[in-house]
């Protein structure tokens, strides 16, 4: 091969890695407004893997919450029975906000562009006062075994 037909090649090829970049980058989910249809829960995701919390130190009184392996749980009634707690997604499928419970208003919130769910996961309001879209949260069953409060993330 000759030095010129050397040089032809190698910047072809650098052109062709250069627009996938850019076709990878100009695809991503970042900037659509448009939600994540499986935003695998971080550390967790598919496989039935699951994520716990102590309930001897964590979500001791209504209300309370913590986030453990890319779940969100909080109390909603009293008493260390699953049906006292939810768990779902940690992070907003809209663009990944971080979702909070907010007891008083009896909603889930994203503390970014503000959507809020159920605790059915069902969308209540969408992002920004209803100007972009969002999906369902996805709700993880629970159960409570020796102090401990776990998730399966299905
Ligand atoms: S990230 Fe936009 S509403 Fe949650």
């Amino acid at each position: 091969m000759e030095r010129d037909e050397f040089i032809k090649s190698l910047g072809f090829g650098l052109a062709l890695v250069c627009t996938g970049s850019c076709f990878q980058a100009c695809g991503g989910k970042g900037n659509t407004g448009t939600p994540d249809p499986n935003p695998n829960p971080p550390g967790g995701g598919g496989g039935g893997s699951t994520a716990s919390v102590n309930l001897g130190s964590q979500l001791l009184a209504v209300g309370d919450q913590a986030t453990a392996n890319g779940v969100l749980f909080f109390r909603i009634a009293a008493g260390d029975v699953s049906s006292s707690f939810v768990a779902t997604e940690a992070v907003c499928p809209h663009q990944q906000g971080a979702l909070v419970w907010k007891q008083a208003l009896n909603k889930i919130q994203c503390q970014l562009h503000f959507s809020e769910y159920g605790t059915n996961g069902a969308v209540l309001q969408g992002p920004q006062n209803t100007t972009g879209s969002t999906r369902t949260l996805k709700i993880y069953s629970t159960a409570v075994n020796n102090g401990t409060l776990t998730a399966t993330i299905a």
